[in-house]
């Protein structure tokens, strides 16, 4: 029998827990024209969210239509915008022989290349000149309102890790021009996503940057144990085996409500199960979570120095003030300088976050491998 539980690929249909409160939020803030900015640690689920807030949106309205970008793998201007110009044609055309025509209408000033592999759904691209797109960049920005204006529709456009196009040389210019144009726009929407909350909040809000309050941003935080917990003990049954709520707090508890390590703990415990779930069952488990990120964790302490390594030390064995003389001799963390430098070092590796009271590991599940492996 398929397991209930899944991981790795977005959650949807029966594996999609609550969040009725942001989905609620998002889609209205969506429809209504506010574009939402969205942010979460990695793999809470901001990407489960945002497509299945859309898709019933575009179920529910027809003029609406969404178009996806992830800015993940865009590392260039020339790729931001091919994949962008791509997109949206592809989004606002419902079938791919009319992705052609609309391509060709909307982009006749660029003299794009535009083609169409064995595979019409996947294989479809438009390739631009770079000297095209640097003459043209306004109207490239604009294409999502054309179109849209054009065929009367609300266009949402999504994307992806936006934190990531911050990384690009030229990306200051290309905010400026971002912000001017899209801010204009009647029938076009925007949701960013991303995972770097001082990446994202630096963009977003920041009074100096040209994105500042060019919506409302919007913390994604973690699924209550309640839901959860109702959850799992759901779809154990629902599969002929049966897990207590008590079990089933515990295992949540275990890796700290984390989206993604719940799926996967219960994914293990659920294998490991016949029919009635155990405490014995529940530490091999997780046991069984540990062995398999470990090649992850070791990859990442392999990439840090000592100092940083030291850090981390310090942070789990519960310190805050982290550039105090006590603390800085104690764990060998070098100069007060090193220490800030190494903080934003281990931030940007998603590594530790900035919480109210200092520090603290943002991965739960490394944490607690970390803590078994250095601290004693
Ligand atoms: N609403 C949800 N209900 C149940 N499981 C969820 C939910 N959201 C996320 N998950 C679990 O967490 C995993 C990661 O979700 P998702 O990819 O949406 O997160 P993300 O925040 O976009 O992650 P990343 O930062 O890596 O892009 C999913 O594969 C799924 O197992
Ligand atoms: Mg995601």
């Amino acid at each position: 029998m398929k397991s209930p539980f899944q991981y790795g690929k977005i959650a949807e249909g029966t594996t999609f827990v609550n969040r009725l409160k942001e989905k609620h939020m998002l889609k209205n803030n969506l429809v209504s024209g506010i574009n939402t900015m969205l942010i979460s640690p990695r793999r809470i689920g901001k990407s489960s969210l945002v497509k299945l807030a859309t898709t019933e949106l575009l179920n529910e309205n027809k003029d609406i239509k969404v178009c996806y970008i992830d800015a993940f793998t865009l590392n260039s201007e020339e790729s931001f915008y091919q994949t962008f110009a791509r997109e949206v044609v592809k989004s606002t055309s419902s079938k791919w022989e009319s992705w052609l025509s609309t391509g060709k209408k909307y982009l006749q000033a660029f003299s794009p290349r535009i083609s169409i592999g064995n595979d019409p759904m996947y294989d479809f691209s438009i390739g631009l000149e770079m000297s095209a797109i640097k003459e043209n960049e306004t109207e490239l920005l604009n294409l999502p309102e054309k179109i849209a204006k054009a065929k009367n529709l609300k266009l949402l456009v999504c994307i992806d890790e936006f934190q990531n196009l911050a990384k690009m040389k030229t990306y200051p210019e290309l905010e400026q021009k971002m912000r001017s144009v899209w801010q204009l726009q009647q029938n076009v929407t925007y949701c960013f996503y991303g995972s770097k909350r001082h990446m994202m909040m630096d963009i977003f809000n920041s009074s100096s940057k040209p994105f500042y309050r060019f919506g409302q941003i919007m913390f994604l935080s973690k699924i209550a144990e309640k839901e959860w917990v109702d959850y799992i003990v759901n779809a154990f049954e629902r599969t002929g085996k049966s897990i207590s709520t008590d079990l089933a707090k515990t295992l949540v508890g275990k890796v700290d409500l984390h989206s993604w390590y719940v799926q996967q703990l219960a994914h293990f415990v659920w294998n490991m199960t016949d029919s009635t779930v155990t405490g014995d069952i529940l530490l091999q488990a997780m046991e069984q979570v540990i062995e398999a990120n470990l090649p992850l964790y070791q990859r990442e302490c392999e990439a840090l120095s000592a100092t940083q390594i030291n850090l981390l030390l310090a942070v789990a064995s519960g310190e805050q003030m982290l550039t105090s003389a006590d603390v800085t001799a104690k764990y060998r963390l070098g100069t007060s300088q090193n220490v800030s430098k190494n903080k934003k070092i281990l931030q940007n590796a998603d590594l530790l976050e900035k919480t109210k009271a200092g520090f603290d590991f943002l991965d739960p599940v490394f944490k607690q491998w970390f803590v078994a492996e250095y601290v004693r």
